[in-house]
């Protein structure tokens, strides 16, 4: 079994090798995946950094290369950079795409991310690996491999969306972020931040999905007794659309200035909504100290309580009863 995963990472890495070289030195490569990183804004150096790379927009062209170069059908398959047909034939399942290699915490590439070039709605935007015996997607956070010693720097992680707001932070200088690659956050993701930092510092788009987003992973961060602030970003943007927009100054900026605790701004997004609604407000009050019952440390929910109070408008010992019962229940 060691052996098999040792041959799956030396295919993994061989097409992210293949891909980069499709990208630099290719017709179609360069005029069509290099000139889209470009026009998004992307230095070389951080195109090489990251690995990115191109895949031909034909169904055979990285499998014929790799059946080539003597790696195995089966192989192919297994780390989906193949599809088998009916008849038993393979195509490629990336094609036409830019390529964001995914690397774990060694570096080595495990898995592919791949953005469709076209406009169209109806066609995915991204394309992307499947599990496999060397990528368990809950357990890897995209860029952790080239954040670890930044997070480590600033006892800091910023959490973003996508690839493409990884690479652009690093671009402008903040490299203490990782990606969970548009899915909610899982238990494993959230223990491997902790092995870095105990502080998080969620980034996520400024839209509805954003906004949801950040409420609905972030009771687990609390559990594992991460400290967790939020920031939203201006409607319609996200990390890599406002940095590319604002520059990497002012991006700072921003980021220092509109950072808020997570009790805290859930506490005012949930009273925004229940407007003067009396029975809402009730909702909002549980659900707030439902959040902050999560957190392992007594003195940290003492000072959250004390708070919350102020912006709940409600005294602090209805909110401590409410706290003990909840933790009552738990237990
Ligand atoms: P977004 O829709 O915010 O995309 O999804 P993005 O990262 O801003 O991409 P650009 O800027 O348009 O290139 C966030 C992340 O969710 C995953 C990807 O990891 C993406 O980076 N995703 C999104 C998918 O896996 N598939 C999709 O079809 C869309
Ligand atoms: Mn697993
Ligand atoms: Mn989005
Ligand atoms: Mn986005
Ligand atoms: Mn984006």
């Amino acid at each position: 079994a060691q052996d098999k995963r040792e041959s799956l990472y030396v295919l993994s890495n061989w097409a992210g090798k293949y891909f980069k070289e499709q990208l630099w030195e290719t017709e179609a490569g360069k005029s069509i995946g290099l000139s889209y990183f470009k026009e998004r804004g992307y230095r070389e150096d951080i195109i090489q950094k990251f690995d990115l790379g191109y895949s031909p927009d034909q169904w055979e062209a990285l499998s014929s290369a790799a059946l080539k170069a003597g790696f195995q059908k089966e192989y192919l398959k297994e780390i989906g950079l193949c599809i088998e047909r009916e008849d038993g034939n393979i195509y490629d399942r990336f094609r036409g795409r830019v390529i964001f290699p995914i690397h774990n915490l060694t570096g080595r590439i495990i898995g592919f991310g791949g953005r469709t070039l076209k406009t169209e709605k109806s066609v995915p935007k991204y394309v992307n690996s499947p599990e496999s015996d060397i990528y368990h997607k809950s357990d890897v956070l995209y860029g952790l491999n080239f954040a670890k010693k930044s997070i480590m720097d600033n006892d800091t992680c910023y959490l973003v969306e996508g690839y493409a707001d990884v690479l652009s932070m690093h671009q402008a200088g903040i490299e203490n972020v990782v990606s969970s690659s548009g899915t909610s956050l899982t238990t494993g993701q959230i223990k491997l931040i902790s092995r870095f930092t105990k502080n998080v510092v969620i980034l996520y788009d400024g839209d509805a999905a954003g906004i949801k987003a950040s409420l609905r992973g972030t009771d687990m961060l609390l559990e594992e007794g991460l400290n967790v602030k939020v920031l939203l970003f201006p409607d319609g943007d996200d990390p890599d659309s406002y940095v590319q927009k604002v520059g990497s100054t002012a991006f700072r900026e921003y980021l220092d200035a509109h950072q808020e605790d997570f009790i805290f701004y859930k506490t005012n997004i949930l009273l925004k909504d229940a407007g003067h609604d009396p029975i809402k407000r009730a909702e909002v009050i549980r659900d707030v100290v439902q959040s902050i019952a999560l957190i392992p440390d007594e003195i940290k929910i003492s000072v959250f309580i004390k708070q919350c109070s102020t912006l709940l408008d409600i005294e602090e010992r209805v909110l401590l009863t409410e706290l003990n019962k909840m933790k009552l229940d738990k237990a």
